[in-house]
């Protein structure tokens, strides 16, 4: 018999629904890992807010602490996973923990959107690993497919649906023609959508996912100011209904885009062709479009959060550190921005558009409205009026030509001038295939 080989302790801040599904994966993958890293890896401490609390899996109560102090001075934990989530105290425990020697799996998209180059570059100067892939797309595996399977391609777009809560949400009121607010409610009530959920329904969730996105897409230091953020709360089931009609599915979506050098990202309500696989992504799953110039069109999808699926993606990291510790090239390979960042002028940005006006219905009222978008350079794709006899009201619907945002606002605020307009609605983007 050969002898037994060393146990890799593992510290784990959090105890939560990623926590939780990580100590399951951990058991009921015990082997297969053992085999995979070569050693087994062995949970020394989980650092919790209330140790009394009932937990989703069965914890021996040694293990439970309240004390980071219990897994930054453990000399045995190797390697530390962060699923606490929020920006305090994760981030001083993170630091903590390299600066310490141990390498860092975190979950937390909040905490590497805004301090990611901050950790890695802490990670790196301990020579230590800083892995991240559950903190976008839960369980899909897209970070280390953008850092390592694009390694020999150049990204010039990504995009998809990289936020479950809206898509559950657009999905019913789609499906079920319910309201923005019925909906939601649905959401919560099923545990999909938090207490205060603005920053799932205001796109903010969605806006941090794509600032790791294309940071390691573009090799650029993109921050969230870079992205224009839309989220989904003014949306109307009218507007997901006419939109169906005109053979789209509305969908929330992250884009990046990099043409001639410049960038743009953002997160908008989106009209998506019916036949694109997008439109068929339904409920909470994710799915993401990445196009390199030599590979062209690639696209993942699964599930974007949920206990297992998010701790697969952790687990992975845990692996990956692992290894590299083993080999000695820890904190070598973390990716970071190499070239200056260049956006596009908001003039550069173009799109086709969709919004919807509720006017008097008078005679000369769509003429005066194609007028105003022609005066402006805007041009009309598709315009639809449907008149409502009892209010003596008309929706017009329009879907523009490629158009910069300025030129449409231009326009929008012409017809704002015209005395027989009752309302202009939500302005959605149409995607650009
Ligand atoms: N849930 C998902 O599907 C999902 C998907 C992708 C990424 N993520 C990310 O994963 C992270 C964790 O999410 P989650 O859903 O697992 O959260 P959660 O269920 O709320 O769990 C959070 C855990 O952190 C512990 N905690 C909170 N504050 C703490 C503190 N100050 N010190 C020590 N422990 C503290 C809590 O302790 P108690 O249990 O004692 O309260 C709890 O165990 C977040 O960054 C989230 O964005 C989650």
């Amino acid at each position: 018999m050969g002898e037994k080989p060393e146990a890799i302790g593992v510290g784990l801040f959090g105890l939560g629904t990623v926590g939780s599904g990580v100590v399951r994966l951990l058991e009921e993958h015990r082997e297969e890992l053992a085999e995979e890293i070569g050693h087994p890896l062995v949970i020394r401490k989980a650092v919790v807010q209330n140790i009394a609390k009932e937990r989703a899996v069965s914890v021996d109560p040694a293990l439970l602490s309240t004390e980071a102090e219990a897994i930054l001075d453990d000399p045995e934990i190797r390697v530390v996973i962060e699923v606490i989530g929020g920006i305090e105290p994760a981030r001083t425990y993170i630091l903590e923990a390299l600066k310490r020697g141990k390498h860092v799996v975190t979950a937390n998209k909040d905490l590497m959107a805004l301090h990611g180059a901050e950790l890695i570059d802490v990670a790196r100067a301990h020579g230590c690993d800083l892995f991240y892939e559950a903190s976008v797309g839960g369980g899909i595996p897209i970070i280390r497919t953008l850092i390592d399977g694009f390694a020999s391609d150049r990204i010039t777009k990504i995009y998809g649906i990289i936020n479950g809560t809206t898509n559950y949400i657009l999905t019913q009121m789609s499906r079920r023609g319910r309201s923005f607010e019925e909906a939601l409610r649905e959401a919560q009530a099923l545990g999909y959508a938090e207490a205060d959920p603005s920053s799932d329904v205001d796109g903010l969730d969605a806006a941090r996912k794509m600032v790791i996105l294309a940071t390691l897409g573009f090799h650029m230091p993109i921050g969230l100011e870079d992205v224009t953020t839309q989220g989904i709360r003014g949306l109307e089931a009218r507007d997901i209904a006419f939109a169906e009609e005109f053979g789209y599915a509305v969908k929330l979506l992250g884009t990046a885009l990099r043409e001639n050098g410049h960038v743009e990202i953002g997160v908008f309500p989106t009209l998506v062709p019916k036949d694109h696989p997008l439109a068929n992504v339904h409920d909470v799953f994710n799915a993401v479009f990445v196009y390199g110039e030599a590979v062209g069109e690639t696209m993942f999808y699964g599930r974007g959060a949920g206990s297992l699926p998010t701790a697969t993606a952790v687990v992975s990291d845990v692996v990956a550190a692992v290894k590299n510790m083993l080999l000695g090239v820890s904190g070598k390979r973390l990716s970071r921005p190499y070239r200056e960042k260049k956006l596009k002028e908001p003039s550069e940005i173009k799109n086709r558009f969709y919004f919807r006006l509720t006017v008097q219905d008078s005679p000369g009222v769509l003429a005066h409205i194609t007028q105003d978008l022609s005066q402006s350079g805007v041009s009309i794709e598709r315009i639809v009026q449907y008149p409502n006899q009892e209010s003596g009201e008309a929706d017009i619907l329009i879907i523009t030509h490629t158009t910069s945002l300025a030129q449409l606002d231009e326009a929008l605020g012409r017809i704002r001038r015209m005395p027989a307009l009752r309302r202009i609605h939500t302005v959605l983007r149409v995607l650009a295939m």
